[in-house]
């Protein structure tokens, strides 16, 4: 499987196996886990292996997902600035994890919402002025997806996202926006934007947006301000467009589309939405 495939497989997994990792996988788990990581911010984060089995753990209380998740043994998160960019990056670097356990066969679903944020703090040792801006459980898949699973994917609406004329446009000159109609793939843009479409986010609400300007692809976030302001601390969307610039570039590099990511806002008068950050082509 390739980086773009696995993109593409990646989906949240909500019940899990009761075989666990062991062996050589465990130990490229608590790697991948344990890796120092950077975000486009230079914010750098990397991750806490939590076993909820583990006899001191249990003496902290019990993760709830509120039924969210079933058969998990294993969860992974860490902590941040509640700032934009602290949380965008850690988006990024987050989602980094997410797909190289993918990669590895095994299922994640990020949470940025059903769980105990107060058992969650004790484990990760929260410090002062930090917020946990999303955790996920580990482990194999089971092949049935329960009820539940299916009818939280349903109000989700997980299989579903925008066309690509609802997330990608072209500045044609003036301020009108154009849609970018790709009704075929025809170049590697088309399959990075593909990838940015797979990204997971919050309620699948994908806030993400980017217009290209010439050699520049800015990225932009849709806040939804009633959704996002029911998270304290942090804008739970910062983190889809962490998610989002990790999918662009992850997938521009497999296909060799040459570039990075720089702050150059274009500060185009007639866009409501967010900027974050600019891919720039290089030539
Ligand atoms: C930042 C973020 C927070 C999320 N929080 C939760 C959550 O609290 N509980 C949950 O069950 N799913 C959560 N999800 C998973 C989304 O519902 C899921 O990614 C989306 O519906 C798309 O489905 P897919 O991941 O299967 O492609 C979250 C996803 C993201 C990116």
């Amino acid at each position: 499987m390739n980086l773009l495939e696995t993109m593409e497989n990646r989906t949240s997994v909500r019940t899990y196996s009761e075989e666990l990792p062991e062996g050589e996988l465990l130990g490229r788990i608590q790697r991948i886990l344990s890796k120092d990581r950077k975000g486009p911010f230079g914010n750098r984060y990397s991750m806490t292996l939590m076993d909820m089995d583990d006899e001191k753990n249990l003496e902290l209380g019990k993760m709830t997902s509120y039924g969210m998740i079933k058969g998990a043994r294993f969860y992974f998160g860490g902590f941040a600035d509640g700032d934009d960019r602290a949380i965008i990056d850690y988006g990024y670097c987050f989602e980094e994890v997410v797909l190289e356990l993918t990669a590895e066969g095994l299922g994640t679903c990020w949470m940025g919402g059903t769980f105990s944020r107060g058992f969650m703090a004790k484990m990760l040792s929260l410090p002062e002025g930090k917020v946990i801006p999303g955790i996920s459980p580990f482990g194999f898949p089971v092949d049935k997806r329960r009820p539940t699973e299916k009818l939280t994917r349903f109000l989700a609406g997980s299989k579903k996202r925008k066309a690509h004329n609802k997330l990608f446009f072209n500045q044609g000159g003036g301020d009108q926006l154009e849609p970018v109609i790709t009704d075929e793939l025809r170049s590697p843009v088309d399959e990075i934007f593909e990838a940015v479409r797979f990204a997971p986010s919050a309620s699948n609400k994908q806030p993400w947006r980017i217009i290209i300007q010439d050699e520049y692809y800015h990225f932009y976030i849709d806040y939804n301000k009633t959704y996002n302001g029911m998270m304290k601390g942090f804008n739970i969307q910062a983190l889809d467009g962490g998610i989002a610039l990790c999918h662009f570039t992850k997938a521009a590099e497999e296909l060799r589309f040459k570039g990075k990511l720089s702050y150059a806002d274009p500060k185009f008068e007639n866009i409501k939405w967010s900027y974050l950050l600019s891919w720039k082509v290089s030539r």
